[in-house]
């Protein structure tokens, strides 16, 4: 069986874009599939060396989201980066074989530092393809489920895998990036183009049916239509974008006449989005009843993660070793 890994940074809940960009797709990906999802602790400090007081909580409410959405943890190996010594290993031995200006060209690179308002990188951000590389490495990971945003990381990944197995002997799999079918992604509630924590305009997928209402009640939609009976604009409008995200078959003729309706003038703003909070909640409800349950075991939520990360780091020995042998540097064995 082909194995996937794929994981997040554990920075805060995760939100419907979340749901939309990565998390449904890999439900479905677990019954094809081996799969790790590694909770990639590391990988915050590159940004964040100073928050690392959050990630006990964050880890833990992250696993909480990933059982929520229907992760297996039979299936899917959920594990903590940091409690995987081997993969800090690998990342020193990687970062020999990539040079640094290939590092500085890599485009994440520039849009982190915009972002997180950093004029000069440290080492550790400057690899952190090479860490990410290590992270797929080291379970010999034949399909990298991400982002668009991430192809460049997985490209890297490459890169090392082929310098490696060139130098030394064929110790890796080509991984190869597994990107979602364009479906555009999810808009903030504000209309920006992506949900975003730093933004403040999400839905999490832990939100009570409470601050659903809210959120979408003030949600930002056609700027252009001042009175219910002006015609509105559909396309480009978050609110229809969510109902088509969110709405299965049986809504289908509900979702087209109320577009239909907005086009022509026929049906307010309150009137659609009182009936997206409907959808939506509807969508939650098993997510949240979920959540609820795994929220009265928190020695299961820990358990799980637990067993995983000991999977996942007997993996890590053996590929380690393995890396060894082949470098020669396996000095006492
Ligand atoms: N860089 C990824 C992100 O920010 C998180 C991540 C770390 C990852 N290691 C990984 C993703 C390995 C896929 C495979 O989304």
């Amino acid at each position: 069986m082909k194995r996937i890994l794929t994981g997040d940074r554990p920075t805060g809940r995760l939100h419907l874009g979340h749901y939309v960009g990565s998390l449904r797709n890999r439900v479905r990906l677990q019954d094809e599939y081996e799969c790790f999802l590694i909770i990639a602790d590391l990988h915050t400090l590159t940004t964040k060396p100073n928050k690392t007081a959050e990630l006990k909580e964050n880890i833990h409410q992250l696993v909480l989201d990933y059982l929520s959405v229907g992760i297996d943890p039979k299936k899917c190996t959920i594990y903590v980066q940091s409690q995987i010594p081997e993969v800090t290993e690998l990342a020193i031995i990687l970062g020999n074989l990539v040079s640094t200006p290939r590092l500085e060209r890599v485009p994440t690179l520039k849009d982190v530092m915009r972002d997180a308002d950093i004029q000069i990188p440290s080492f550790g951000l400057l690899g952190y393809p090479v860490l990410q590389a290590a992270d797929i490495l080291m379970v010999r990971s034949h399909l990298v489920p991400v982002g668009k945003d991430q192809v460049s990381h997985i490209e890297v990944t490459r890169e090392l895998a082929r310098e490696f197995n060139r130098l030394y002997s064929e110790v890796f799999p080509i991984p190869e990036a597994l990107v979602p079918e364009d479906l555009g992604t999810l808009p903030g509630t504000d209309g920006k183009a992506k949900m975003s924590k730093s933004a403040g305009n999400v839905i999490n997928l832990s939100d009570s049916p409470e601050e659903v209402e809210k959120k979408v009640m003030s949600m930002y939609t056609d700027p252009t239509r001042i009175h219910p009976t002006d015609p509105g604009h559909v396309e480009g409008n978050p609110v229809f974008i969510y109902l088509d995200a969110f709405s299965g078959k049986s809504e289908e003729g509900k979702v087209k006449s109320l577009k239909e309706k907005y086009k022509q003038g026929q049906v307010g703003d309150i009137e659609v989005k009182k009936f997206l909070v409907q959808l939506l909640n509807n969508f939650l409800e098993p997510i949240r009843k979920r959540r609820e349950e795994f929220e009265k075991r928190p020695e299961l939520v820990e358990k799980i993660l637990k067993e995983g990360t000991e999977k996942a780091r007997k993996e890590a020995q053996k590929t380690l070793e393995e890396v060894k042998r082949a470098m020669k540097i396996d000095y006492f064995e």
